[in-house]
């Protein structure tokens, strides 16, 4: 397996893939302060949503050595206006808001220890969230690859590979795991219009590492459902509320129906951090509105005619009805999603 270092932390530099280019160029973007980390996950030099968790953590350390020399009062009010700024880089994936407030909690807890003392903390956190996600995306896979049958047809959608994640993917790490334990699977990958992370990301990772598979425009999909040639449909998530209802890349809803329809398991893949306990449904979820260009040009190139309005929603919800079970680091999770989801709480 080819390793793909989307984030890597060295010596006070966030160093990124920068996603931005994938295929066509291989860039890495460094971040030098908390500002630049800002900057990509909003211009989505990095994205999918435990990446931008661990993004925000390392965003969180180069803060705290911004201001290292601060008065601790300086110091404090400093770090929550960059918690603040970093917290409020994209709104719907809440393993940021996870990311930010487990740092949030450990600034208010040690605010007595000297700045020093403080910054080592947020350092050895960061770390661990970084850590925690290879491992934690490794037990999805092995729960997720026991609903993978020999030879079966896969279809994905966006990008939730090592890319979306520090390493090896959500719903992807479920692909991965299947095919190098032998069970000669094939994949269907979703383009996903409009930034294409399927076409330009999933495809590049199966590529990468020769994964069998074809790239299909998103409305070749249901048509593959109906015709009996998808046995299962894996996605990841961006924020589960805590009846299951589960925010994913737009056009995710929309396969979820089809698979209802004809009856085609349709799986969630994605870790506790991506739970959110403390909303009761989908409609708790802000969906984020992305820029028109996405829509009206390809590759800078304007393919919508000038005056035409857009509506661009990143994300939608797909009610927990529609839901054959979420794959997590802990096991699977299956209806009724509000009993379970919340014995995962209370672990
Ligand atoms: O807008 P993006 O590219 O950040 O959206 C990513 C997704 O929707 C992924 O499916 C999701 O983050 C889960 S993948 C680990």
């Amino acid at each position: 397996m080819k390793e793909i270092k989307t984030i890597e932390f060295k010596d006070d530099i966030l160093y990124l893939i920068d996603q931005r280019k994938l295929p066509i160029a291989y860039e890495i973007f460094q971040c030098k302060d908390y500002r630049d980390v800002d900057f990509a996950i909003k211009d989505m030099v990095v994205r999918g949503a435990p990446a931008i968790g661990a993004t925000a953590a390392y965003g969180v350390v180069l803060a705290a050595k911004e201001f290292l020399n601060e008065e601790k009062e300086v110091f404090l009010s400093k770090m929550d206006e960059a918690l603040n700024i970093l917290n409020n880089s994209r709104p719907t994936a809440v393993n940021l808001m996870w990311a930010i407030g487990k740092m949030r909690r450990l600034i208010e807890e040690n605010k007595d220890l000297s700045i020093e003392e403080i910054y080592q903390k947020i350092r050895e956190e960061a770390d661990r969230i970084y850590e925690d996600d290879i491992k934690t995306n490794k037990a999805m896979a092995k729960h997720g690859n026991e609903v993978i049958k020999e030879g079966a047809t896969i279809l994905t959608h966006c990008n939730t590979g090592a890319l979306a994640t520090v390493g090896y993917g959500t719903a992807l790490g479920v692909v991965r795991e299947a095919h190098y334990s032998g069970k000669n699977i094939f994949v269907y990958a979703d383009e996903t219009r409009p930034r294409l992370q399927g076409g330009r990301l999933t495809a590049w990772e199966l590529v990468q590492e020769g994964i069998p598979a074809k790239l299909i425009a998103d409305n070749v999909a249901a048509t593959l459902i109906r015709d009996g040639k998808i046995d299962v449909i894996l996605v990841g998530a961006d924020r589960i509320a805590s009846n299951g209802d589960t925010a994913n890349k737009i056009g995710t809803f929309m396969l979820s129906v089809v698979a209802k329809a004809y009856n085609v398991p349709f799986y969630i893949v994605a870790p506790t951090s991506t739970i959110d306990f403390d909303i009761e449904s989908g409609q708790g979820i802000e969906i984020e509105e992305r820029d028109s260009t996405e829509v009206t040009h390809i590759e800078g190139i304007r393919v919508a005619p000038e005056g035409i309005d857009v509506y661009n929603p990143a994300f939608d919800v797909t009610p927990w009805e529609n839901i054959t079970g979420i794959i997590t680091e802990k096991g699977i999770i299956r209806a009724p999603y509000k009993e379970n989801i919340m014995k995962l709480k209370e672990d």
